[in-house]
């Protein structure tokens, strides 16, 4: 059964006047500490890989709001690198990674099972947060999912529309198909190490799930996300996945049952009372604050934190943003949020 902390009773399927609450992109370059700890290790990944300072990363807004849960501080293009791809980032515009486009470049992909070499590191930053984490706090790992790391691989970077990705689909299907197999056994991989390591609960980043249409989207979305989720419980005692198909509009519908996710994450393009409505009778739901509130504060900050505390108050609810906040969000915003949604 599951422990008292507040995120796993949640996870559950329990009501609770005050939703546990934590945020996406919680360790990031909002925060000075943050930005001092990125210096000191020299760039994001050294930061990422090494696990004194990426356990310090994942431990500050902890300290600064005493939030509910933890996410471990690393990144889901870690995969394709750990699989073989070459991964950079340039200042101010993201990701770049060596692309995937032709058979002799998947065939230079390492197999599944040979990703954790590359990601030991980010598994002892598991092991050290799970003796350094307040008692109170569950620590969530994560993972991208197959689709959204996908379209990272094909286009060699961040793309508006996924058209490279979406473009290899109709063109090569068979390669496309192979590669989506790759990146799904891989994940499977790297949150079991995760969890193996102390992660209490894992959460599945489809960021770019919205893109795919109706049958594509069950077959890149939904079932990947299904067959992940049952391997992870069946390996690991029905460790509860929160499952994230960012802009699913209204193929969030009936998700939980579709892939056995214990909490469906919603972002902010949908209303908090059509979900509760049609999403939250299936189970957790987390969400869905926009994190342009972070930036611009005031009395709407408080009133839509407060709306979306009462339209989810009957059933499980995980309080959240519904995507990572940005760099240029004002911190005491975040207390203000964390107040507001715990009736301070
Ligand atoms: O605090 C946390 O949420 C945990 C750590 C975390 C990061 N990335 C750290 C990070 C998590 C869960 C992620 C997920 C992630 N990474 C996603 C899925 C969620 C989403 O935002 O849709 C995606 C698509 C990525 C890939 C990625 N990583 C991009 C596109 C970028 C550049 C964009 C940006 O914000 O600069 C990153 C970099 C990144 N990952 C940063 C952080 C804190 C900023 C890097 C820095 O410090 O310069």
């Amino acid at each position: 059964m599951t422990g008292q902390k507040t995120i796993l009773r949640a996870l559950a399927g329990e009501a609770q006047d005050v939703p546990p609450i934590w945020m996406m992109r919680q360790a990031g370059r909002y925060l000075p500490e943050y930005r001092a700890t990125r210096e000191q290790a020299g760039d994001f990944l050294s930061l990422c890989y090494n696990s004194d300072l990426a356990t310090e990363v994942t431990l500050q807004p902890i300290r600064r709001y005493h939030f509910d849960a933890a996410i471990l501080f690393a990144d889901i293009l870690l995969v394709p690198q750990a699989l073989g791809a070459d991964l950079w980032f340039v200042k101010g515009e993201g990701p770049r990674l060596s692309t995937v486009t032709g058979q002799a470049d998947f065939d230079r992909l390492a197999p599944a099972a040979d990703i954790h070499e590359t990601l030991n590191p980010i598994y002892q930053t598991v092991r050290n947060l799970t003796g350094a984490l307040p008692g109170d706090v569950t620590l969530i790992g994560f993972a991208g999912a197959p689709w959204t790391v996908a379209t990272y691989m094909i286009a060699g970077r961040g793309t508006p529309d996924q058209g490279p990705a979406h473009a290899l689909k109709s063109e090569n299907k068979e390669l496309f198909d192979a590669l989506m197999e790759r990146l799904t056994a891989a994940t499977i991989e790297y949150l079991s190490a995760q969890i193996a390591a102390g992660a209490e609960c894992v959460k599945i980043f489809d960021s770019w799930a919205g893109s795919l249409n109706d049958e594509d989207f069950e077959t890149y979305a939904t079932a990947p996300a299904r067959r992940i989720t049952a391997e992870l419980k069946a390996r690991h005692g029905n460790v509860p996945v929160i499952a994230f198909p960012r802009q699913a509009g209204d193929k969030y519908i009936g998700f939980h049952e579709k892939t056995g996710a214990d909490c469906v994450a919603l972002d902010d393009s949908v209303s908090p009372e059509w979900a509760a409505e049609h999403v939250q009778v299936s189970g957790c739901v987390q969400g869905n604050l926009s994190p342009k509130h972070m930036v611009t504060g005031g009395p709407a900050l408080v009133e839509e934190s407060r709306r979306i505390v009462s339209a989810f108050r009957g059933g499980p609810h995980i309080f959240n943003l519904g995507h990572g906040i940005t760099p240029d969000a004002d911190p005491d915003n975040v207390q203000r949020m964390i107040d507001a949604v715990r009736g301070a």
